[in-house]
């Protein structure tokens, strides 16, 4: 499924992920993000806003794929870029047949190749496979101190569409941060 820019050589070639061999390469590949800026939520008894937040010093963090990739994974598709030697980036996602989408579990891309097009990339093959399937639309969840994929997202035509303040447990890694969902119809 090589795209353009893969076949003129500038970019890595998408792929259907394969387990258990490219499960070294998965684990290797940097998913982590790094921002000054988060989104706070403001609730009313009534509404929720997104505000935009200056944070100091800047959050980072990163997605652990250990669990992520055995026999019990929750994702049923995933996609690769791949540059020879080395995955540049990883899509994952599920259709649910039950009201026809398809959830986006996992999105990364190496930070040297981040802003050369690989996201939209590893999208796009997510998103055939999704209307394949029969998807009526892409849905995601991302958390609110995400800001970059959030912009990435919206960029990609993704629109905010809900929110769980109560799905991180207060004990583990994304404590005290808002669930947020996007989602894209496929027309
Ligand atoms: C989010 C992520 C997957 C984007 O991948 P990418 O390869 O850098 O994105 P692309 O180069 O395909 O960008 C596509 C468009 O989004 C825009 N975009 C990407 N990141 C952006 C950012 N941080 N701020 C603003 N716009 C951004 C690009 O400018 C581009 O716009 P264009 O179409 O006008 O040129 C990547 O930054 C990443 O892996 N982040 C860390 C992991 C992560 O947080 N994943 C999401 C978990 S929910």
């Amino acid at each position: 499924m090589a795209g353009p820019l893969s076949r003129a050589g500038a970019l890595p070639a998408i792929r259907p992920v394969a387990l258990p061999r490219d499960r070294i390469g998965l684990l290797a590949l940097d998913t982590s993000f790094v921002t000054d800026r988060i989104y706070a939520v403001q609730a009313t008894a009534a509404s929720f806003t997104l505000v935009e937040q200056a944070v100091a010093p800047p959050i980072r963090k990163a997605f652990p794929l250990e669990d992520e990739l055995g026999d019990d994974r929750l994702w049923q598709q995933g996609f690769v870029a791949e540059t020879g030697d080395a995955l540049a980036g990883f899509v994952a996602l599920r259709y649910e047949a039950w009201n026809r989408r398809a959830a986006i579990w996992h999105l990364y891309v190496a930070p040297a190749w981040r802003g050369r097009g690989i996201g939209a990339a590893l999208l796009a093959a997510a998103e055939d496979f999704a209307r394949t399937a029969g998807a009526r639309m892409l849905w995601l969840e991302t958390s609110n101190v995400n800001y970059p994929a959030i912009q990435f997202y919206q960029r990609m035509g993704f629109v905010w569409c809900g929110l769980d303040q109560s799905l991180y447990d207060p004990g583990g890694d994304a404590a005290g941060e808002t669930a947020l969902y996007f989602s894209r119809p496929l027309g």
